[in-house]
């Protein structure tokens, strides 16, 4: 790790207002080639490449940069006490299939602005603070997401390691690829008391922003998700020959327990539940489906209402394919109970945003985050900026550069007054 001078950096103020936006989109244009939007996913090339770029800025802002065993980049900013534990600004720069360019990027891009906004300012600070790019937060071909912020929680087990994708690569060996070294995933943990708090800004992903015609929120609570794989086991029989009353049709019943899927989202109490995957083999036009995977997925603030939605979905993947001959199967991939963001993180950010002449709206996220696993290693708190109509997992997904930059001025007030 390369030692670095500490010393302010001239810069403008109506300079800096470009620099988070200019960041984004020089990042967006490393993206998978021929992929929908602005593909970056984790464990591709395209992703590697993107974040030499990432390990740039880094270097240029002034933090000394390393690669941790989970493949997490951290920037570290020294401060004056070595003794008090880091202030941590993070997010993640992989995206979605046909995904956009601020879900992740956005938090990242603003965090290495934060520091060197603090540098501008001339006055070290006295916590160190480390900018943290986690390595894969988006749902992956292993069936799990948050990689690098749940080694860096010390919740990533040998058994996640030896998960294995449809090209029979294990995770360990994807996390290698990334520079990470799966050997060592237990030093990515962040020791006891390493880091005082954790402050993520992010795209909010809703219109509630928007319609509210406000610029920043302050996240209150951060949604529990469960996701399942369920597998459904009918019988490959001919199209043409087959008559309707003999078969045991798979892709039938996936359709089936997606509708019932749809209908747990949409019983009383608070919840949202999707199926956004599914695959069939033989997947042929002349063939009654063999078999089909599906992920459910749903969400919920209400520890509740997931264990109930737990149990109801246990219950519907053995009875609805079975009308059909077909059986199913249900394995956990994840179970994220809901995060509640610090009290006193919250009440800083809320200041840091009236400092910047702001007003924010108070909003529980739907979304998942780095955040959830790092509530465990320490307090964490959020911030959103608006994305334009709500959409987000699209390639549409936008939020406009005052906006970003609005959320940057907050972001690094709020690191203003934690690091000291
Ligand atoms: C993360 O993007 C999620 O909310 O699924
Ligand atoms: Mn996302
Ligand atoms: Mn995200």
């Amino acid at each position: 790790m390369a030692a670095v001078n500490w010393y302010p950096l001239p810069v403008a103020s109506s300079e800096a207002g470009g620099r988070v936006f200019a960041d984004l989109m020089r990042l967006a244009e490393v993206v998978e080639p021929g992929q929908p939007g602005w593909t970056r996913r984790v464990f591709t090339p395209e992703y590697l490449q993107s974040r030499e770029l990432v390990w740039e800025l880094m270097v240029s802002s002034g933090l000394e940069v390393r690669r941790d065993p989970a493949g997490n980049l951290i920037g570290t900013l020294r401060g004056t006490d070595a003794g008090l534990p880091a202030l941590v600004l993070g997010s993640h720069t992989d995206t979605v299939a046909g995904g956009g360019r601020f879900d992740g990027p956005c938090g990242v891009m603003a965090a290495i602005e934060a520091v060197r906004r603090i540098r501008e300012g001339g006055v070290r600070p006295r916590r160190t603070v480390w900018v943290v790019d986690f390595l894969g937060e988006e749902p992956n071909d292993f069936g799990i997401s948050c990689v690098g912020s749940r080694a860096a929680a010390g919740h990533l087990s040998r058994e996640h390691l030896q998960l294995v994708d449809r090209g029979g690569r294990t995770l360990a060996e994807a996390l290698a690829q990334m520079g990470g070294d799966p050997d060592r995933i237990a030093e990515a943990r962040w020791r006891a008391g390493a880091a005082s708090a954790y402050l993520e800004l992010h795209v909010e992903q809703g219109a509630r922003l928007e319609e509210a015609a406000r610029r920043l929120a302050v996240v209150t609570a951060i949604a529990g998700i469960h996701r399942a794989e369920i597998r459904l086991e009918g019988r490959a029989d001919h199209a043409g020959t087959t008559p309707m009353d003999r078969r045991r049709d798979a892709l039938l019943a996936a359709a089936e327990v997606s509708l019932e899927v749809e209908r747990l989202g949409r019983r009383k109490g608070l919840g949202v539940a999707t199926v956004g995957r599914l695959e069939l083999e033989p997947n042929s036009p002349n063939v009654v489906a063999e078999r089909a995977t599906l992920i459910a997925e749903y969400r919920s603030g209400d520890r509740g209402w997931l264990s109930a939605t737990d149990e109801l979905l246990q219950e519907l993947v053995q009875k609805v394919p079975a009308r059909r001959g077909v059986r199913g199967q249900l394995t956990w991939l994840s179970r994220e109970d809901p995060t509640v963001c610090s009290e006193e993180l919250r009440s800083v950010l809320r200041a840091s945003a009236r400092e910047i002449g702001e007003e924010p709206l108070e909003l529980a996220s739907w979304a998942g985050h780095d955040a959830v696993q790092v509530a465990t290693a320490c307090p964490v708190a959020m911030l959103f900026v608006p994305s334009r109509g709500g959409r987000s997992h699209c390639p549409e997904e936008w939020t406009d550069p005052e906006q970003v930059e609005v959320g940057t001025r907050a972001l690094a007030a709020a690191a203003t007054r934690l690091a000291g």
